[in-house]
């Protein structure tokens, strides 16, 4: 295991215990909206990334680092840190356990290192490139579905909903009677970390942000699966869009995906 793992590891489960310090505590005055009122930030969120940035600073002198709510720093770097400390802060604030610490590393553009740390539920998710992808330490792989009349597909729904007409609810509406299921987790960090261990089968959302990406889709692609812009080729990790399972299923999802707006998806993330 390299260094750079071993780190994310220790920053991801540092940061899951500071957030697990403010469960259940938070109060008004702990919690404010960003640009919708239902993009939120807490003081949960502020601590953790605090926690991941001085350790990573201190670890890694040299690397960048994108966090959600720290910003951009040293972007150029040959390795920058890609980070959010708190991927479900909705479901945190409302008490839904779900929520998680994602931490990645890229290196010129291709990530090497993912960790998808989910506290309250005691999972974590690792990866590094080549190296395959772990829950808790054993292996994981994406699931054998081929079919999306089989499939427990999951997806979400930008904040800026009410502004974009690409808000993704028209590919919900098609895909509604295609497939066995359909799940909104709340975290794309953790919609990613469960279709690598294939307890979904497929994911696909638009207008994330590589900090909501990165480290899952790392997962994903060492579980075996496929990641990938709706257009294929794009740049996932700008978050987008995206789309994620087992490579035959990715590809009828893609299918539908595209009857609604063929090209017309979003280039660049919400960053
Ligand atoms: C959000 C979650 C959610 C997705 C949102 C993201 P946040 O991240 O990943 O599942 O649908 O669009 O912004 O704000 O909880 O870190
Ligand atoms: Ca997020
Ligand atoms: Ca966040």
């Amino acid at each position: 295991m390299s260094q750079a793992f071993d780190v994310a590891v220790e920053v991801a489960n540092q940061a899951g215990e500071e957030l697990l310090r403010w469960w259940d505590r938070l109060e008004e005055k702990d919690v404010r909206s960003k640009s919708a009122n239902r993009d939120l930030v807490t003081a949960a969120d502020l601590a953790a990334e605090k926690i991941i940035f001085q350790r990573l600073q201190k670890a890694f002198p040299e690397d960048g680092f994108l966090g959600e709510e720290t910003g951009a720093r040293n972007l150029d770097a040959e390795h920058v840190w890609i980070v959010d400390p708190l991927d479900g802060t909705n479901n945190f604030v409302h008490q839904l356990p779900i929520f998680a610490v994602s931490v990645a590393r890229v290196s010129r553009g291709v990530p090497t290192v993912g960790v998808v740390h989910l506290p309250l539920l005691r999972e974590t998710f690792t990866a590094q490139r080549g190296q395959g992808a772990c829950r808790n330490g054993t292996a994981i792989q994406v699931s054998a579905t081929t079919q999306l009349a089989n499939a427990m597909l999951a997806t979400g729904f930008p904040y800026r909903r009410h502004l974009l007409e690409d808000n993704n609810l028209e590919n919900f509406n098609r895909l509604f009677l295609q497939q066995r299921g359909v799940r909104r987790m709340g975290s794309a960090a953790c919609d990613l970390a469960y279709v690598a261990c294939g307890r979904l089968d497929a994911y696909w959302e638009l207008h994330l942000s590589p900090y909501d990406v990165a480290a899952g889709g790392l997962l994903v692609k060492e579980a075996g699966g496929v990641v990938d812009t709706i257009v294929p080729g794009g740049d996932w990790i700008s978050g987008a869009n995206l789309l994620a399972g087992p490579s035959q299923l990715a590809e009828s999802l893609r299918t539908e995906l595209r009857k609604g707006r063929g090209n017309d998806y979003p280039s660049l993330g919400d960053r």
